[in-house]
């Protein structure tokens, strides 16, 4: 299995595939500068959490190409990082990333050595995620029936990571061991991951899938039409609790409810040391042109105002387990730090 090229090291520049103009375009962007990044993050452009997290480790290697060599070119870079760091707050592979960058920045002593070693960690870093999600792929298989048919929401595929993906590489797994029937992908309103990018990626992989609208999900879960629910996540806390694309949470309680196991598939980078439980977890809020707007057709009279959060968090008891590349587990506290 090929991993999608969701993004690229090339000439000096981060090569994405524009997730906004998908299924309709696969078109290609270069960001060359933090400030294009950063567009590019906040509009989603590039978007899922491992995703957003080797992005913005590119992103520093761009930062320190961009910024000029003087005495503080340590500060004025770290700035730009700060930029990167300010465009989503949810998924925690953004800041994890960041961290491991600005550490090898601080401690190169000038711009040429920081942006060597940059580049090699990015690079190591991608390499990881490939391998973490092959990992998840046979972990997450081995808990699949003969003959399955899953449920996921949003896109948590190649076009999330740098590889296979997390709830996605569970599904090629089970589609190359001949167990997978095949997918339900919920449609993810309002911005459609699961309709535009999840059925785009499993069709190009020759693995059968229906799209249905999000509020389909807990009905068709109660019909027992499906053997497991898997998901990504955008961060885990410590006691598992796990924040991921709106939606997730009641889909997880529909779950409980018909008795079909809920799994959240998501690697280490994505573990948050930090953050005890999912009470303290920053959900991002997005702009009401998301829910207004739809074509060129306006949704809303004027004037009337939206709640739109882009992530819930799913308390740890509707969760059966966590796959991640060390295993299966309960929760993030149990694997060694
Ligand atoms: O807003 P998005 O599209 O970045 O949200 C992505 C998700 O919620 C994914 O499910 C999550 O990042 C896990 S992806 C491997």
């Amino acid at each position: 299995m090929k991993p999608v090229p969701t993004l690229q090291w090339r000439d000096n520049a981060l090569r994405l595939l524009d997730q906004r103009a998908l299924p309709a375009e696969e078109i290609y962007i270069d960001c060359r500068s933090t400030a294009e990044l950063a567009v590019a993050i906040k509009t989603l452009a590039v978007r899922g959490a491992p995703a957003i997290g080797i992005a913005a480790a590119y992103g520093a290697v761009i930062a320190a190409m961009e910024t000029p060599q003087s005495k503080d070119f340590s500060e004025n870079c770290c700035d730009l990082l700060d930029t990167l760091a300010s465009t989503r707050p949810t998924a925690v592979n953004l800041f994890h990333c960041l961290d491991i960058q600005r550490k090898i920045l601080l401690s190169s002593p000038s711009r040429d050595v920081a942006v060597h070693r940059l580049l090699n960690s990015a690079h190591r870093l991608f390499e990881e995620d490939l391998e973490a999600s092959r990992a998840m792929g046979r972990f997450g298989a081995d808990l699949l029936p003969k003959g399955c048919t899953v449920l996921t929401h949003c896109n948590a595929g190649g076009l999330a990571t740098a590889g296979l993906g997390t709830a996605l590489s569970v599904m090629y797994e089970a589609h190359s061991r001949g167990i997978l029937s095949g997918v339900y992908a919920d449609e993810t309103r309002p911005l459609l991951q699961g309709a535009r990018l999840t059925s785009w990626e499993l069709q190009k992989a020759g693995i059968p899938v229906k799209v249905l609208p999000d509020s389909a999900a807990a009905s068709l879960l109660l019909s027992g039409a499906v053997d497991a629910v898997i998901t990504g996540a955008d961060r885990v806390a410590m006691n598992g609790d796990s924040a991921n694309k709106i939606g997730t949470y009641p889909l997880a309680l529909a779950a409980f409810e018909a008795g079909v196991p809920f799994y959240i598939v998501a690697p280490v980078s994505t573990f948050d040391p930090l953050t005890p439980d999912g009470t303290t977890i920053d959900i991002e809020e997005r702009g009401r042109e998301e829910l207004s707007i739809m074509g060129n057709r306006q949704l809303l009279p004027p004037g009337v105002m939206v709640y739109n959060p882009a992530f819930d968090v799913t308390p740890v008891r509707f969760i059966t387990s966590i796959i991640c590349e060390r295993g299966v587990i309960s929760s993030p506290s149990e694997i060694e730090w």
